[in-house]
């Protein structure tokens, strides 16, 4: 194992959209190590290093299996050959740059059309291409298992009843079914990778809820974690969900089981309290069914935060903002930039956005040609009703504020839907003189840690809903409700009349927390929680 990191100027080669889904910082928890200030390599060095010697540690005679359902890297075919694409997630973001450091092996669904091109007799794939840092070993799925595992069980029935939005869940057995299926499916590709080694099993998120489960009953010596990427709800909301019981128990295959906030920690040992044979100790927040403990702890997910001031700082991303400034400024006059970037997904508040938008111009009809809206925007899910019925709605809305606002010269709304490439995103964060995240329920949201860490200028205002995890820490955002239109409208027309001072110092205070809890910070508190875990069984 390295022990130290490189700089991967590689990730600036692959088209990225970011979805931007937290830290902690050395003030709220005195266990974590020293953590980095802007601005300062040899700290983010540091964090590196110490996440090395815990994983090292933690895994010594063991490998490190990564599981989730989406994949680091999509293959395309293009005019020019095939292409590697870094699909829009937040899972990706924040494990990518630690499964590079711990040189891991990352089971993943193929999903690319191209991906059955590249890899090898084994279904595995070096990554990145040209220098590969750690291996990822592809699942197929067939449609219908994708329909049902993946858009069906996780998208349509887990997604909306563990997010409050107010999208109802849809549940229907044989979507199920495939989920059971698929879920033996990862079983099987994990088992082989780990053949007959000691290993750590590392599961991410809600699709794969019945695998440890299925892990442990089958090789009991492995160590296995999850990290929950999305809320977990209240038991009352969790109650109507019919294979509770399975799901539970699944879960509860793990050795250690982690979500963002304690909150969601809190909600997850009522639910099983109430759902399942299992005795819940709260007082050291572990769970024991049938003998075997489940340690169930937050772990506040991040970014990586000097990757991203460096790669945002490169000039390839200067030349694109150039190319966005000359776009979209519209007028000779003054501009400002207001900045959305966002998966199309009902928990982003992208409706709510613009309508905190459209008031603002009509409390404001000055403000007509001097602002903008931008909102970066990633298809996502679009097999799913609940998603296509969205869209519809943000094309109505944006048709109808664009159509009353609107003057000869000016446009105020440009909805952009693409997979924007990585640059195209930072140079969209560093555009923004506001940045707005109104997710109505998001587990944390690390757009608003992307934004952060990429305005090494200082500039540019946060407008973060209260409802992320994120706004947990980034106290010096503009925190609103974006249920609260005329709350919402307020709050813009604050950020952009701020004076330059207050944001400069607002900026500053948020980019030392986001360096001080990175994504390696996460990584070290979850692998040192294994390694008491390892102790505790000694
Ligand atoms: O952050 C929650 C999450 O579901 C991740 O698991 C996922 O990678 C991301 O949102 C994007 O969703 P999807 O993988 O379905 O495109």
């Amino acid at each position: 194992m390295p022990t130290q990191r490189k700089r991967c100027t590689s990730m600036l080669e692959l088209d990225q959209v970011a979805e931007p889904d937290v830290g902690v910082t050395k003030r709220d928890h005195p266990d974590l190590p020293d953590g980095g200030v802007p601005g300062d390599t040899s700290s983010a060095i540091a964090s590196v290093q110490t996440l090395m010697e815990v994983v090292s540690k933690a895994a010594s005679t063991s490998k490190v299996v990564v599981v989730s359902n989406r994949e680091p890297v999509i293959h395309e075919l293009t005019a020019r050959g095939i292409k590697a694409v870094r699909p829009a997630s937040g899972l990706v973001t924040g494990l990518e740059p630690i499964v590079r450091a711990v040189h891991g092996t990352w089971v993943a669904h193929g999903s690319g059309p191209a991906d059955r091109h590249v890899v090898d007799n084994h279904d595995r794939v070096g990554v990145p291409s040209e220098h590969p840092e750690y291996v990822l070993r592809r699942v197929w799925l067939t449609r219908r298992e994708e329909d049902g595992y993946y858009y069906g069980l996780s998208n349509n029935a887990l997604w909306p009843l563990s997010h409050i939005a107010y999208t109802r869940p849809v549940f229907c057995r044989d979507d199920w079914e495939q989920y059971e299926a698929v879920n033996e499916k990862f079983c099987d590709a994990v088992l082989d990778e780990v053949g007959e080694d000691r290993a750590m099993v590392f599961i991410q998120d809600y699709h794969l809820g019945l695998l440890p489960r299925m892990l442990k009953n089958r090789r009991p010596d492995l160590t296995i974690a999850q990290f929950w990427h999305i809320p977990w709800p209240n038991r009352e909301a969790f109650r109507i969900f019919p294979w509770a019981e399975e799901l539970l128990d699944g879960l509860l295959g793990n050795d250690l089981l982690g979500f963002h906030v304690q909150y969601h920690c809190n909600n997850f040992l009522d639910t099983v309290d109430r759902g399942i044979e299992a005795k819940v100790d709260y007082e050291h927040f572990r769970v024991f069914r049938g003998g075997h403990p489940t340690t169930v702890r937050p772990f506040p997910i991040s970014v990586d935060f000097h990757q991203i001031e460096h790669d945002s700082d490169a000039s390839g991303v200067a030349c694109r903002l150039k190319e966005l400034q000359a776009e979209f400024a519209q007028t000779p006059l003054k501009q400002q930039f207001i900045v959305g970037v966002d998966r199309i997904d009902y928990t982003k508040g992208i409706l709510e956005r613009l309508r905190g938008f459209d008031l603002l111009l009509q409390r404001h009809p000055e403000l007509k040609g001097h602002v903008t809206f931008l909102n970066f925007s990633a298809p996502s899910r679009t097999h799913v009703e609940a998603y296509r019925e969205l869209n519809d709605k943000i094309d109505d809305l944006v048709d109808d504020i664009n159509w009353r606002h609107q003057t000869e010269q000016w446009v105020p709304v440009q909805f952009l839907r693409a997979h924007h490439d990585y640059s195209t995103v930072l140079a969209a964060y560093r555009l923004a003189d506001v940045l707005m995240v109104t997710s109505l329920h998001d587990g944390m949201n690390l757009v608003a840690k992307e934004f952060v860490a990429s305005r090494s200028d200082e500039l540019g205002s946060l407008i973060l809903s209260r409802y992320t995890g994120a706004a947990r820490e980034l106290k010096d955002a503009l925190l609103v409700n974006p249920y609260d239109t005329d709350g919402l409208a307020d709050r813009l027309n604050q950020a952009l009349t701020m004076p330059e001072s207050d944001r400069i110092q607002r900026m500053q205070r948020l980019r030392q927390v986001v360096a001080q809890g990175d994504i390696y910070h996460w990584g070290t508190r979850i692998f040192q929680e294994v390694l008491q875990l390892h102790r505790g069984g000694e």
